[in-house]
């Protein structure tokens, strides 16, 4: 017979308490979304699923917006095609998520001027108008938070702004934008030419049928405007930084760069230098970087932001840079932050200042590819316009197996200014042998 156990005498009689409820919010934060795409939907979801303790939706707002009404969102919140029915109402906090910079800027204008906070995931207007809109937003006293315009759900603003204040920043670089690099690794790892690459993600929905400002850089480059300014807090505008195609990166480049030890990826680059007041080089292009680099490892669409600071060194953030849902948790986050921290704009934010030079101009060691009508001297004739601007070639390779009408073959030069370089490619793109024109790409080993 089991031992009946004795009921254990308490010293001290102590009532159970009750379990701790979470403190009810005082007022939940009232929240209207512009645009209900595919953003706008994965926020309103979001909002309603994850974050409702904080946060009521009250508006939809969408041009054509009966074509958009769901039925999986509560009869409680108002859909309407009036976007000043929504700003002139008792909301806290606009979202925009229709995208362009008209009319999405001047209804962002007026929503801080009506004294609501502002949430956006609008690349291209802040890349724009970012500084502006930051002071308006201060001479409001509301807050204007663009977490979601960069690398989606990527905490890299928050992150660099947050994370990283009290570092001294001098360098953001990464991969950001997940079309180009979905393109670059699937050709790097089938081996595909450029144009099937493209068509792959246009199918999968990874690309516009439109892919121009993926594909040239644009996009990238406004991404890159607006870390500049979170980071290094330089102002730069879009059409300062040079932007270089990916399309003109072939699949024997993959063979290239692998034997070198390196992959090719869209890197978007900004560096601040403050030896003779503040400047900037930056750029958007293809580039070499170390196989065994992180850089090296983002796969697909998704995308990797480093910020390299005077103190702690290299930080990486990297994930999804896009859609729906990864996007909408940047614009939750931001809609946190609010509830969290209030939405008065912070005080002590560092200036951004506007650089007294920005440019393009870099060095490094390079990668040249020739495809060429074979012919003997060629190499010669390259090597003396080279030398004639002082830069040194470090190897040559040619792989065998290719045309004599259309022979591929590289160059990799010593490190070397760009400027320099691109004088010395002029005169030799105006040699006779080309089947096209030479691809250069820098070698970025840090
Ligand atoms: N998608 C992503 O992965 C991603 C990632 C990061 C940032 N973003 C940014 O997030 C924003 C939204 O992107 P999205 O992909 O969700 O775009 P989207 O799918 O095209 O959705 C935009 C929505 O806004 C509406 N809209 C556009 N212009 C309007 C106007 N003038 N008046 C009223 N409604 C208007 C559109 O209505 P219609 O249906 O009539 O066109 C649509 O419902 C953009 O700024 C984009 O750069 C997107």
């Amino acid at each position: 017979m089991a031992a009946k156990a004795k009921p254990v005498k308490s010293k001290s009689r102590v009532k159970s308490a009750p379990a701790k409820k979470a403190p009810a919010r005082e007022k939940k934060l009232k929240i209207a979304i512009a645009g209900f795409g595919t953003v706008g939907r994965s926020v309103v979801k979001l909002l309603l699923q994850e974050a409702n303790d904080c946060f009521e939706l009250t508006h939809i707002f969408n041009r054509g917006v009966s074509r958009k009404k769901v039925d999986w969102v509560p009869a409680s919140v108002r859909w309407t095609d009036s976007v000043n029915e929504v700003i002139s109402s008792d909301i806290d906090v606009f979202v925009e998520l229709a995208g362009g910079v008209k009319p999405a800027g001047d209804w962002i204008r007026k929503a801080l001027r009506a004294g609501k906070s502002v949430v956006t995931a609008n690349k291209q207007l802040i890349a724009e108008s970012g500084p502006e809109l930051v002071d308006l937003a201060r001479e409001s006293g509301r807050r204007l938070e663009y977490g979601a315009s960069v690398a989606g759900g990527i905490p890299a603003i928050i992150g660099i702004q947050e994370g990283l204040a009290g570092d001294r920043l001098y360098k953001i670089a990464g991969v950001l934008n997940g079309t180009c690099n979905y393109i670059l690794t699937k050709m790097e790892s089938t081996g595909a030419s450029f144009e099937s690459a493209l068509k792959e993600a246009q199918d999968l929905g990874f690309a516009e049928a439109d892919p121009t400002a993926d594909v040239e850089g644009y996009d990238a480059r406004a991404k890159l405007v607006i870390l500049t300014q979170a980071g290094l807090r330089a102002r730069v505008k879009s059409e300062q930084i040079p932007c270089w195609p990916i399309s003109a990166v072939q699949a024997v480049d993959f063979a290239y760069a692998r034997e070198l030890g390196c992959a090719i990826r869209q890197i978007s680059l900004a560096r601040k230098e403050t030896d003779d007041g503040l400047s900037v080089r930056a750029f958007v292009r293809p580039a070499l970087v170390p196989a065994s680099s992180l850089v090296a490892h983002v796969e697909g669409s998704k995308n990797l932001v480093m910020a390299t600071g005077q103190y702690a060194g290299q930080m990486v953030f990297s994930g999804f840079g896009a859609g729906g849902d990864p996007t909408a948790v940047a614009v939750i986050s931001d809609l946190y932050s609010i509830a969290r921290s209030g939405s008065k704009p912070p005080s002590n934010v560092p200036e951004v200042e506007t650089p007294k030079d920005v440019s393009g101009e870099f060095t490094a060691p390079y990668y040249l590819r020739f495809v060429v009508k074979d012919r003997p001297g060629i190499i010669a004739a390259v090597a003396t316009v080279l030398s004639r601007y002082g830069i040194g070639i470090d190897a040559v390779l040619q792989r065998p197996g290719y045309p004599h009408s259309a022979l591929p073959f590289i160059i990799t030069l010593e490190t070397c200014r760009s400027a320099q370089l691109g004088c010395a490619l002029q005169e030799i793109n105006r040699l006779d042998f080309h089947v096209e024109p030479v691809l250069c790409m820098p070698i970025l080993l840090d």
